[in-house]
């Protein structure tokens, strides 16, 4: 498939400077995707929230790259001409080096994204954001409540609320800016650690339950549309389609049981009656 995305890594940067907020929101599969390229949304990104709202798992762990690649190519089949990210699943860059490299590619190659996410930005986390970058693959960093820690924070937690943990997190930031990232995802914190990052650095960041200071907004598809059994506080929901979905399916129901589907125009074969 030909694919020339309307959008690339400058453009972000350049929305940052203009002062536009910068609209992203995740998509798992081609109709979400579709949906999605209709809109005036900036990109997409393919998380690995999927676990917890396509698949039904409690957190993002069980994940895997191959599930990754198999929604980020619907995904990109959807949506030919958006700037994709995906995400690094749980274990897919933690081991070599090597295997980080040949992940990341994957996530590129064959599942068609523009660039991968993952979650950390210090210590070995940097070192396999690095070993990405010099595979010429763009990377969005993911700081602050990484869900693929939320064993070793102990929960869903709000991080970087000790003036320890603001300095620690601030530094990150800096430290992954100067790795060379192009995004940065901030994720549960305070919102005026959101802010002075924002402030901080030249490339955009991304806020989800950060306040509202960040360059821009990503939500999880499900969540924005009122379409899981979920809602985090930092939620807002613009439509309410688990309620639609359920009433269309009882309207269908009824229709069939009293006979009024299928209509005579609903007959894919009519036969003439003798
Ligand atoms: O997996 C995901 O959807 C994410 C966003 C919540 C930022 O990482």
């Amino acid at each position: 498939m030909t694919k020339s995305s309307s959008k690339n890594l400058h453009s972000f940067r350049d929305l940052k400077e203009a002062g536009t907020k910068i609209t992203m929101v995740t998509a798992y599969d081609y109709s979400m995707a579709r949906c999605v390229a209709a809109s005036q949304i900036d990109l997409i990104l393919v998380g690995d929230s999927l676990g917890m709202v396509v698949l039904g798992y409690e957190n993002t762990l069980k994940v895997s790259l191959d599930d990754m690649i198999t929604h980020t190519a619907a995904v990109r089949r959807g949506a030919p001409q958006s700037f994709v990210v995906a995400d690094l699943p749980y274990m897919s860059y933690h081991l070599s080096l090597d295997e980080t490299k040949a992940n990341a590619a994957a996530l590129i190659i064959e599942g068609g994204a523009d660039a991968v996410k993952l979650e950390g930005g210090s210590g070995v986390r940097l070192e396999a954001i690095m070993a990405i970058l010099e595979c010429e693959i763009p990377v969005c960093a993911h700081i602050g409540l990484t869900p693929q820690s939320v064993r070793r924070f102990g929960g869903f937690r709000v991080q970087g609320k000790s003036p320890e943990a603001h300095e620690t997190l601030l530094r990150q930031a800096l430290a992954l800016e100067k790795a060379g990232v192009f995004m940065l995802v901030l994720e549960g914190i305070p919102e005026s650690l959101g802010k002075e990052i924002s402030q901080s650095l030249s490339i955009p960041t991304i806020g989800i339950g950060a306040g509202r200071y960040t360059d821009g907004q990503v939500l999880v598809y499900h969540d924005l549309l009122g379409h899981s059994d979920l809602q985090p506080k930092f939620v807002r929901s613009y439509a309410s389609l688990d309620s639609d979905i359920t009433q269309a399916l009882n309207r269908y129901c009824a229709e069939v049981r009293e006979g009024a589907f299928p209509g005579p125009e609903n007959v894919y074969y009519p036969i003439t009656e003798q």
